[in-house]
């Protein structure tokens, strides 16, 4: 039984199957209709979700499966005291598989262990998000033709964005990627990633705090939102909030084709203005995660389909 806790339990192949079985299902729903018949999706979220969540529900009906759960830790017996090991226990008795985000790095592999069915980590803290990173590479691939040889800029909250240290793991492993880091000295990408994952891996990597400078080489650029809810004090999420906001004019020297993505939501770090832009990828990234949510579930399923 396989589960999915980090991107990095996934192999580049295992990865390219996915992003090819999303791309069949996108052009051949139909197929797809009735392939989670009588499966049940439990989706336990400790922490506020709309996107992920939503996403997954959709992605298990339209598979013609079931779908049971919480939206929040208020209202489920966490807010009774029960541990996260048990709550996993008695679900998968009831479900076939397992969606779960909690505030706390590291829950969904506890649960993992106590779990019957498969669990997959819809978010853990400032830690990993592994389905969004799925939903990043599809968008990637469907909107570049390929993995290799980007150049990727990461703006925004780098430290704490887990959408960002899955995906830079996930992209460490395609040749001739590099990374450009665009963050305030406070919100730079946590040490462990630079060393235990870009330097081994040999990824060329530049840190810098400027946007409008490195701009003109990005062939991706993905912005983020500052994770207000891991800040311990206010003062420092007010000061570093708006330490990016991307405008048109922002966009001048940009490559032509350039991909824009955000794994939303956003606040204010992307003038609206934007997105009419046919670089403004976000919203069909939206729509990309259902897909690759569902060949997920396939996945850990084993249906075949
Ligand atoms: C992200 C998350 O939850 O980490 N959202 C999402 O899943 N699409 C990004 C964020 O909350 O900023």
């Amino acid at each position: 039984m396989r589960s999915l806790i980090d991107i990095m339990d996934l192999t580049v192949e295992e990865i390219d199957g996915l992003v090819s079985t999303a791309k069949d299902i996108m052009e051949n729903p139909a197929k797809y209709a009735e392939a989670c018949k009588g499966k049940k999706l439990a989706t336990l979220f400790f922490e506020p979700s709309t996107r992920t969540r939503l996403s997954f529900e959709a992605a298990m009906y339209e598979l013609g499966g079931h779908v049971l759960g919480f939206s929040s830790a208020d209202s489920s017996s966490a807010s009774k005291g029960e541990s996260v090991a048990d709550t996993v226990r008695m679900v998968s008795c009831y479900a076939d598989i397992i969606a779960m985000r909690h505030p706390k790095e590291g829950a969904p592999r506890v649960a993992m262990m106590k779990s019957g069915v498969p669990i997959i980590n819809a978010g853990d803290g400032g830690h990993n998000h592994p389905t969004q990173t799925l939903a990043d590479l599809l968008t990637i691939h469907q909107e570049k033709g390929r993995f290799e040889n980007l150049t990727i800029g990461m703006c925004g909250d780098l430290k704490f964005g887990r959408t960002v240290h899955s995906l830079l793991c996930a992209m460490s492993r395609y040749p001739g990627v590099k990374f450009v880091l665009i963050s305030p000295a406070e919100l730079k990408v946590p040490d462990y990633l630079i060393q235990d994952v870009l330097i081994p891996a040999g990824v060329e990597y530049v840190e810098t705090t400027d946007l409008e400078a490195v701009m003109p080489e990005l062939d991706v650029l993905y912005m983020t939102r500052v994770q207000q809810e891991r800040f311990f004090n206010e003062a420092d999420y007010l000061r570093l909030r708006d330490s990016y906001i991307l405008n048109p004019p922002k966009l001048v020297e940009a490559k032509k084709d350039l991909i824009i993505l955000h794994p939303l939501p956003r606040v204010n770090e992307i003038a609206v203005a934007v997105d009419d832009d046919p670089r403004a990828c976000y919203f069909k990234q939206a729509l990309y995660a259902k897909y690759i949510r569902m060949a997920l579930i396939l996945k850990l399923l084993e249906i075949e389909v």
